[in-house]
């Protein structure tokens, strides 16, 4: 039988722009569902927005539009935020949508006809942020602690649904399904409130104050309460209770929330669901709250706000949906901020991902013509074919407990692995024997075979880079069980000629800058920024491709009447490098392909490509063993044909006399110019 998996995210308040604790929940989910249909699961995953009740009310009203017009333009919003994070939601739902509010109509008159819903008076402190009436407990001084903000007395007439008379019942439940509200301190904090009397729940408002919402269906003068809605949406997008998609994926429905909505969810709805005769969902997941990198609430006045989608212009979306599920183990309260997501890019992306593909890439090219040799496995090799072996099933068991950082964490563990492995062996002094071929082959195979299996391992959290992965190594689209047995790379399989770097490195943000902010990356280039290409704002595009076109032209002359500082100076990446191979570019008179090896980041070593002007000055076989100065940090461009990565430094007195700007004594290569 298909096995089925169906996630969803809050339906999000249409009332602001997305930000950082929505894109958490929403990568969240898209990680689980990407995992899922790699694995073979029908999935189905929903998002979408919340779009009734007194919030958006007083939203459109100071914008001074309707509120379908102020909804419409949010949830637009929100869509195209999904967009440009790579989330591939199978479906989008809004509240003010016909399928929608049929479902709704249809579950109050089932709730009423079985006589749980009576009206009466209530009074009580409303907080129009949470959309609910608090407790005196849930106060913090006075205030929700939540919205910072005064709860309104407030007396009126409502219906209720007998939400109280569940109460015992659902304590049995929760304490009969250890797994259906986790981790387990959610559920205990459920438990908890189950311990006291809850109450009823009013469901509805008058619709003279509030009449932005669906109106009940035996009582037009009362429009149903917000949450009564909202939750709703679960069912409603399956066809609830006729669609083949209801039948389907509603038995294995799987919640991930924040906890700022935990009672909705394990109170509110799971009655709500008995009353209506439905069954419950099968899982709510929990997970902590992001703060600013202060610690603090994210707020505009305090200056820490950390924008998704400017990170995502910045950085591309793979590198922020993986620092987002790496920032925090689920569940847990964490801090963001940009710094943070850079110093993990550069180590964990940049340094052994990025780094490793770049290197074995180059080393086939160079001495296997492109092609993965038949491997010969010697007994040295059988640690890492066994961790390689091994890892899927410990990465599948992380995830299905929702460990993602540790299943992460576990691939990335892996990655290093194979950087130790490929330093040990020493492929490129292999190369210079020809004795040693056989060698080659095998310890450059095991590097490719492992990377295969990280990159599907990975495709769930950086689908584009995962891909780009194996498109740049030749290999296969992603299929989870391929990734449980090694040695499936067939040999023969020719790598591609040309590869974008992965993940180029990038510089820390400067501390006195306010933040990631687009306006800032036009006019200052980064000519290093990875941003680009997919999913990237495009604003930015257009400030990346004018450097593009004078990195394959015309170069800017430098300018003493605007002088730089050190840190314009700083961003260029500097390094000794060694000419390992030269040879003529053909059909041209000035150019060399040389092939350098180079040192970036921690010492690893990494060969580079890189087309030169020289020709007329320097023969090839003159070059071999020489020091150089190479720009590494240029962004990679194609000259006939050859993906030229980064510039090497020679002195030029504008006649056409050129000599190669190199060190004047021994020097490691990788060494930093400065
Ligand atoms: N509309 C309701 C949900 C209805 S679901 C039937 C709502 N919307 S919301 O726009 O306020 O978004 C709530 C969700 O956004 C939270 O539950 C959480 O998932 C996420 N987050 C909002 N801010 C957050 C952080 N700072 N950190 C992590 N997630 C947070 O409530």
């Amino acid at each position: 039988m298909a096995k089925s998996f169906y996630v969803t995210t809050p339906i999000y308040y249409a009332t602001g722009d997305p930000h950082i604790g929505h894109a958490y929940t929403t990568v969240v989910a898209d990680f689980l569902a990407r995992y899922h249909r790699l694995d073979g699961y029908e999935t189905f995953s929903l998002t979408g927005t919340d779009e009734h009740g007194e919030k958006i009310l007083e939203s459109a009203k100071s914008d001074g539009v309707t509120p379908q017009v102020y909804v419409d333009g949010l949830s637009d919003r929100f869509h195209q935020a999904w967009r440009a994070l790579e989330i591939s939601n199978d479906d989008f739902i809004r509240t003010t949508q016909e399928r929608h509010k049929a479902v709704v109509v249809a579950v109050l008159q089932k709730v009423y006809d079985k006589g749980d819903i009576y009206f009466g008076e209530y009074g009580g402190l409303y907080c129009v942020g949470c959309e609910r009436y608090l407790t005196d407990k849930e106060l913090v001084g006075g205030k929700c602690p939540d919205h910072d903000r005064k709860p309104e007395e407030r007396v009126e007439k409502n219906y209720f649904f007998k939400m109280e008379s569940y109460r015992d019942w659902l304590r049995g439940y929760i304490q009969d399904h250890p797994d259906f509200i986790r981790p387990q301190g959610y559920r205990n904090e459920v438990l908890s409130l189950l311990s006291e009397s809850l109450g009823d729940l009013s469901i509805s408002r008058p619709r003279e104050r509030v009449p932005w919402g669906i109106p009940l269906p035996w009582d037009q003068e009362h429009v149903t309460y917000v949450w009564f809605d909202a939750l709703l949406n679960y069912i409603s997008a399956l066809d609830y209770p006729t669609g083949d998609r209801f039948d389907e994926f509603w038995p294995v429905a799987h919640h991930l929330i924040g906890k700022d909505i935990l009672k909705p969810h394990a109170i509110f709805w799971p009655t709500m669901l008995r009353s209506a005769g439905v069954p419950l969902y099968q899982h709510l997941s929990v997970g902590g709250f992001l703060m600013g990198a202060d610690g603090r609430k994210m707020s505009k006045s305090l200056g820490n706000v950390v924008d998704p989608l400017d990170l995502a212009a910045k950085y591309g979306p793979d590198a922020v949906r993986y620092y987002l599920l790496k920032v925090v183990p689920y569940g847990q309260d964490g801090k963001v901020g940009e710094a943070d997501l850079v110093r993990r890019y550069n180590a964990d992306l940049a340094n052994d991902l990025g780094n490793l593909v770049a290197r074995v890439r180059a080393l086939l090219l160079r001495h296997l013509d492109g092609v993965v040799p038949q491997p010969n496995q010697q007994e040295s090799d059988g640690d890492l074919i066994e961790a390689g072996a091994g890892l899927a099933a410990q990465v599948g068991g992380l995830i299905d407990e929702l460990r993602f950082y540790a299943a992460l964490e576990e691939v990335m563990q892996f990655v290093r692995s194979l950087n130790r492995y490929f330093n040990d062996e020493e492929p490129w002094v292999l190369a210079r024997d020809p004795d040693k071929r056989e060698r080659l082959g095998t310890v450059l195979y095991n590097v490719v075979e492992g990377l295969r299996i990280a990159s599907i391992l990975l495709e769930p959290a950086m689908p584009g880079k995962a891909g780009e992965i194996r498109a740049s190594l030749g290999l296969a689209p992603a299929d989870f069980a391929a990734a449980a047995t090694w040695g499936l790379t067939p040999s023969g399989t020719r790598i591609a000629d040309d590869a974008p770097i992965l993940f180029p490195k990038v510089e820390p943000p400067r501390p006195e800058s306010p933040g990631p902010d687009t306006a800032t990356l036009e006019e200052k280039p980064t000519p290093n920024s990875p941003a680009g290409g997919r999913g990237s704002g495009s604003d930015s595009g257009k400030g990346r491709g004018k450097r593009v076109s004078k990195a394959g032209g015309d170069k800017p002359e430098a300018d003493s009447e605007s002088p730089i500082n050190l840190d314009d100076f700083a961003r260029v990446d500097l390094r000794v490098a060694e000419v390992v191979a030269a040879e003529a570019v053909p059909k041209t008179d000035k150019l060399l392909k040389l092939t350098l090896r180079v040192g970036v980041g921690g010492g690893v070593e990494e060969e580079r490509t890189v087309v030169s002007g020289i020709a007329e000055q320097y023969r090839p076989d003159d070059l071999i063993g020489r020091l150089v100065v190479l720009v590494a940090n240029l962004k990679p461009v194609k000259l006939r044909g050859i993906l030229s990565q980064g510039m090497i430094l020679a002195a030029d007195d504008g006649e056409g006399n050129l000599s190669l700007v190199g060190v004047d004594r021994e020097q490691p290569v990788g060494s930093q110019v400065r």
